[in-house]
C-alpha cells in the first residue's frame, strides 16, 4: 500500500552517499572539540578532506569503535537508541536498511542475540540491506539493493518471509550540496523505509529512522503518530551536535487496524 505517493523512487538516486554528520563538519570548518592532533594540508588533497581527516582522527567515538571491533562510529547511535528505548531484545527480528559498513548489523547481532550464543535466550534474526557490498558479518543475513528502486520492498518482503518486530533505517542519500535538497531526499528514504515497516511490522513493533531537522518531515511526523502508540525525536550523544541529523524512534506499531 501507497501511504506516501509524493515518494519517487528512481534507480541510482543514491549512487554517491554521503553522512550528515561529515557534511556538518565540512560545511561548518568550527571545530567544536579541542582538536588534539593537527592534519598539515597536503598536495593534492583538497581543504575538506584535511578536516574530515583530522575530524577522524580526534574522534573519541571513531576511537572506540576501532577498539570495540565496531566497523564505524555509527553502531554508537544506535546502541545509545536502544539503550534509551530498547527494541532491540532477544529473539527481535530486525530490518537494518542502509546497513554498510555494518555497524547498526553488528549491534543488532548482539543484541538480539542473533548466533543463539546466549542460552536461555530467545535468538533474533537481522536482514540487513544496502546498496554496496558488505563484508559478511556472522549472525546477519545482508543484500545489496537500492532501496529505492520499483519492487525493492518486495524482495524485502521475500527475504524477511514473515514479520519484523523492528525496521530501522540510517539510509543517507547522495549529496547534492543543496540543504534543502539533501534534506527532501533524507525524508524520501525515511518514508520508503516507513512504507516498509507499515507492511511488515508485526503488532508493538518499532521503527527508528535517520532525517535531517528542516521542515519537511511533517506529514511523515503525523502518518507515524497514527500507526504508532508513540514517536520520538531522540540526537543520541554520538550523533555529532553540528549536525541536523536525528532518529526519529516510533514504538508501539498498532497493526493493520490504523490503515
Ligand atoms: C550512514 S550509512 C549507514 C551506516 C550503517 N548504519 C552502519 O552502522 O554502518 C548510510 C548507508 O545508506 C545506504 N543507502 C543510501 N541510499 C540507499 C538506498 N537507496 N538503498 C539502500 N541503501 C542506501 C548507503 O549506501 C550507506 O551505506
Amino acid at each position: 500500500m501507497v501511504v506516501f505517493p509524493h515518494i519517487v523512487k528512481h534507480k541510482g538516486m543514491c549512487a554517491r552517499f554521503w553522512d550528515p554528520d561529515d557534511m556538518a563538519k565540512k560545511t561548518s570548518g568550527r571545530g567544536q572539540r579541542d582538536l588534539r592532533v593537527r592534519v598539515k594540508s597536503a598536495r593534492g588533497r583538497k581543504l575538506s578532506s584535511t578536516r574530515w581527516l583530522e575530524r577522524q582522527l580526534n574522534d573519541p567515538y571513531v576511537k572506540r569503535a576501532r577498539d570495540e571491533g565496531f566497523r564505524g562510529r555509527a553502531a554508537y547511535k544506535i546502541s545509545e537508541t536502544d539503550d534509551k528505548y530498547r527494541f532491540l531484545v532477544p529473539g527481535a527480528r530486525v530490518v537494518d536498511l542502509g546497513c554498510a559498513p555494518g555497524g547498526w548489523c553488528q549491534v543488532a547481532v548482539k543484541r538480539v542475540n542473533a548466533l543463539g550464543e546466549r542460552s536461555g535466550k530467545a535468538q533474533g534474526r537481522v536482514l540487513g540491506i544496502d546498496l554496496q557490498e558488505v563484508e559478511p558479518i556472522a549472525g546477519a543475513e545482508i543484500h545489496v539493493l537500492d532501496f529505492m528502486e520499483d519492487g525493492a520492498d518486495d524482495k524485502v518482503k521475500a527475504w524477511l518471509d514473515g514479520p519484523a518486530d523492528v525496521v530501522m533505517s540510517d539510509m543517507a542519500a547522495a549529496s547534492s550540496g543543496h540543504k534543502q535538497t539533501d534534506h527532501l531526499r533524507i525524508i524520501a528514504l525515511c518514508e520508503a523505509a516507513a512504507e516498509l515497516a507499515f507492511d511488515v511490522l508485526d503488532d508493538g513493533g518499532t521503527f527508528v529512522a535517520k532525517v535531517l531537522a528542516g521542515g519537511a518531515e511533517g506529514t511523515l511526523q503525523a502518518e507515524l503518530k497514527r500507526r504508532f502508540t508513540k514517536v520520538a525525536n531522540f540526537k543520541p550523544p554520538a550523533s555529532r551536535s553540528d549536525s541536523s541529523e536525528k532518529f526519529v524512534v516510533a514504538t508501539g506499531f498498532r497493526g493493520r487496524e490504523t490503515e
